[in-house]
């Protein structure tokens, strides 16, 4: 079979698209990774794109005087390198919904605490483990999940937990978690990958 070709886009330091490159070059995620998009030329994954060879590529709505154009820029691009899955890792706006469409089941995201609580608009990055802490959960993690049309509410594939500890803040919670998405994207990406990922409306089926 073909490898299938992913993308990453991502709008911050990108040490989850670090981790699925590293499983990618270390042969145990078959897929090949040529492109990475931010909307932010600030985003430190770009540099890590470049280091590993994949094309970096800053795309920003804002540059778009109609969101029509933007979704047909995202479109041709992800056209431009054949890419069959899309991988949302730290990216801070929202997917047009005809991208949506053309990549249903295809796209996913990762969001650093147990949907579906903690999601949705606004709670991205520090606010997400302080939102975490606040409620007094004894429990938090990271999900894994397909984008839908809205903010975090797509069908969820795979979660992996953390423990709240005494004294954690936003900041230690949140590395916490972190590195757990590390090892939780490049499995869910392999997973994809090899066709072991099956949706039925919400409920998502995983053959080990
Ligand atoms: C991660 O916590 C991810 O769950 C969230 O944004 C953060 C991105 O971190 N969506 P990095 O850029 O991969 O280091």
């Amino acid at each position: 079979m073909m490898v299938q070709h992913l993308a990453v886009l991502a709008s911050g330091g990108g040490s989850n698209f670090r981790a699925i490159l590293r499983a990618i070059e270390s042969g145990t995620l078959p897929l090949a990774c040529p492109l990475l998009v931010s909307n932010t030329p600030r985003a430190g994954a770009l540099a890590i794109a470049r280091e590993h060879g994949c094309a970096a590529v800053v795309l920003n709505p804002r540059d778009y005087d109609r969101e029509a154009d933007y979704t047909d820029a995202l479109i041709g691009l992800l056209e431009q390198y054949r890419i069959d899955l899309v991988a949302l890792a730290g990216y801070l706006r929202k997917i047009p919904a005809r991208v949506v469409a053309a990549f249903r089941h295809r796209m996913v995201n990762i969001h650093p605490a147990l949907l579906p609580d903690f999601g949705g608009p606004g709670l991205y990055g520090r606010q997400v483990h302080a939102a975490v802490l606040a409620s007094g959960v004894r429990q938090s993690g990271a999900t894994i999940h397909f984008v839908d049309e809205e903010y975090d509410t797509g069908p969820i594939i795979l979660q992996a937990q953390v423990p709240i500890l005494p004294g954690d803040t936003p900041e230690t919670l949140a590395a916490r978690v972190l590195s757990e998405e590390h090892r939780l994207y490049p499995r869910v990406l392999g997973l994809l990958a090899r066709g072991r990922i099956s949706v039925n409306g919400r409920q998502v089926a995983v053959e080990p």
